[in-house]
């Protein structure tokens, strides 16, 4: 076959891909099902503890390979190793991302601006552990020779979120009794909450950030350091850690040498949790079985970077959300696990991915219309008695991640039996809906008069055909853990890929902070006027001079 020049294939490949979809307009999922005997079997595909079902999705096995074809397209094999041998994908900042690097067992050889960085990952893990085991043995001691207690993680974002989705998840894991606080944002209430809660001197506080000037984490942490003086005096240095990239940042606010762990300009924040950024983890379930951890988001690794994209779980997970943003006009996707240990998934996921892809420029500068859907969800089964309403009756199709872990831990058939059926349940209403017709027979047989059944029967009625996807996990632990982030971190990359544009800036972000000290300028100085924001500052200036004639 001639090699085809790669444009002309891609735009091919999408007019494709529209007559595919045109023709699945008027066929559902449960015609698919009942054509096909084995669409479970060509719609699913595994990697040791992970499963991907994605039998309910509009697509026939045309539609997979039309859309593989589309990767291809985009150099997808090229860019993956682009991404895992160190070039600098992160166009714009011009560093690799190599939080790869960061979970690689094998300690390869890797390369950034001349040095190899692999020495410099063992090292940073060997001190992680060695200052998990002293705090595990009880050897760092606060003033009054108590052991440390508590933790407390002064961080945002990247810094912040990971920790807390992590120790959230893999509670049942822990082998130490830490107890775990998360300061982040601006909010004195809380920060005061737990600093009332805890005895400072069996505290350990880390100040978790990247760039050691994040506005939140600063101020807190040095409130929190003040506070802290004022208790234990010259003492108090001895109860903060750094996790930063900026060494001499740390140094000058106070913090001993020894106590900051690196992290590196070739660390995304929101992909650092394989950093030093995961030590409250490490803090947690102890430093084998963090290992584990790493260990299972470099199997993932591994499967991305070789395995055929027919069977590759996250080029998969992100070809078939491309199909449904870019040709379904798809706007959202829900992200559903079911399982309260993964309560924190969901907003972990939603800085991933929207601080990642939320993007309107390529990489050649040019506009680019269709990027990362809204990501919204939670925990399984209070969304079904909230917002899954919407996703069964509401006007638009929003794709939904299940994720289920197939046992539980500690092992509870009869709870988890009924929390897998209501994951499943969920994946088969959305698919099979419920006819106008089927609702008013339901309603005779209940003996609703006919008037009756008829009125209601549209109200009855669910759509159905709306796709899901089914993770599922043969449990969750820390390998699985770190397979699971890692699957959805490589989802990212590829759509990226195929988008063209750059998930490891952020610079929508980087506004905010520039108008922030203005607006703080405006609101404590009277004299300083903007016309934009003048009204609403007057309004917040009534209500503070009127402070106290409210209860
Ligand atoms: O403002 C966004 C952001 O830059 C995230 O990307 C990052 O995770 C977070 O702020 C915290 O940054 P840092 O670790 O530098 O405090």
């Amino acid at each position: 076959m001639s090699k085809s020049n790669p444009i002309s294939l891609k735009s091919q490949t999408i007019e494709a891909l529209k007559a595919q979809q045109i023709e699945l307009q008027n066929q559902t999922m449960r015609d698919l099902f009942a054509q096909n005997p084995l669409r479970f079997s060509h719609f699913s595909c595994f990697y040791d503890d992970i499963f991907f079902d994605f039998s309910r999705n509009r697509v026939t096995l045309q539609t997979i390979s039309l859309l593989i074809k589309l990767a291809h397209s985009h150099q997808l094999k090229d860019k993956i190793e682009a991404l895992f041998s160190g070039k600098l994908v992160n166009t714009t900042e011009k560093r690799p991302a190599l939080h790869t690097a960061l979970r690689d067992i094998t300690h390869s050889p890797i390369w950034v601006r001349g040095e190899n960085i692999a020495p410099l990952i063992s090292s940073n893990l060997e001190k992680m552990r060695t200052f998990t085991q002293q705090i595990h043995e009880h050897h760092l001691k606060g003033e009054y020779n108590k052991p440390i207690k508590h933790i407390v993680n002064i961080g945002i974002g990247g810094s912040y979120l990971g920790p807390k989705m992590s120790i959230y998840a893999l509670k049942e894991f822990a082998i130490t009794d830490l107890e775990f606080h998360f300061i982040t944002g601006i909010d004195n209430t809380h920060l005061n909450q737990v600093l009332q809660a805890i005895d400072i001197d069996a505290s350990l506080f880390i100040i978790s950030s990247k760039s050691f000037m994040t506005l939140e984490t600063m101020l807190n942490a040095k409130v929190i350091k003040d506070f802290v003086q004022a208790k234990l005096g010259k003492q108090a240095l001895k109860h903060f850690i750094a996790i930063t990239s900026k060494e001499e940042k740390a140094i000058e606010f106070g913090i001993l040498k020894e106590n900051i762990f690196p992290i590196w300009d070739w660390v995304g924040g929101r992909f650092s949790i394989w950093s030093a950024i995961g030590l409250p983890l490490m803090l947690l379930i102890g430093y084998q079985q963090f290992d584990e951890f790493l260990a299972g988001a470099y199997q993932i690794d591994q499967h991305f970077r070789y395995s055929e994209f027919e069977k590759n779980i996250p080029v998969l997970m992100a070809l078939i959300s491309i199909w449904y943003t870019h040709f379904f006009d798809v706007r959202a996707e829900a992200i559903v696990p079911y399982g309260h240990s993964l309560t924190h998934f969901t907003a972990y996921l939603q800085q991933a991915i929207m601080e990642s892809n939320g993007k309107s420029v390529n990489l050649n500068g040019n506009r680019i219309h269709t990027t990362s859907p809204v990501i919204f969800g939670g925990e399984g089964c209070h969304g079904q008695h909230a917002y899954h309403q919407l996703l069964h009756q509401g006007p638009h199709i929003i794709p939904v991640d299940f994720i289920l872990p197939a046992l539980a831990h500690p092992l509870d058939n009869t709870h988890h039996d009924v929390l897998i059926a209501s994951g499943l349940s969920q994946a088969q209403a959305l698919m099979r809906g419920k006819k106008v017709e089927e609702a008013y027979q339901e309603l005779i047989k209940a003996s609703y008069d006919e008037k009756t059944a008829k009125e209601l029967a549209p109200h009855l009625a669910v759509p159905g055909n709306r796709p899901s996807n089914i993770l599922l996990l043969k449990s969750i632990n820390p390998k699985n853990l770190g397979a699971l982030i890692a699957l959805y971190e490589h989802k990212i990359f590829t759509q990226s890929s195929i988008w063209d544009i750059n998930p490891f800036d952020q610079w929508g972000v980087e506004l905010g902070k520039q108008l922030l000290p203005e607006i703080l300028t405006q609101l404590q100085d009277v004299n300083y006027h903007n016309p934009e924001t003048d009204g609403i500052i007057r309004q917040i200036n009534v209500f503070k001079n009127s402070k106290g004639e409210h209860s």
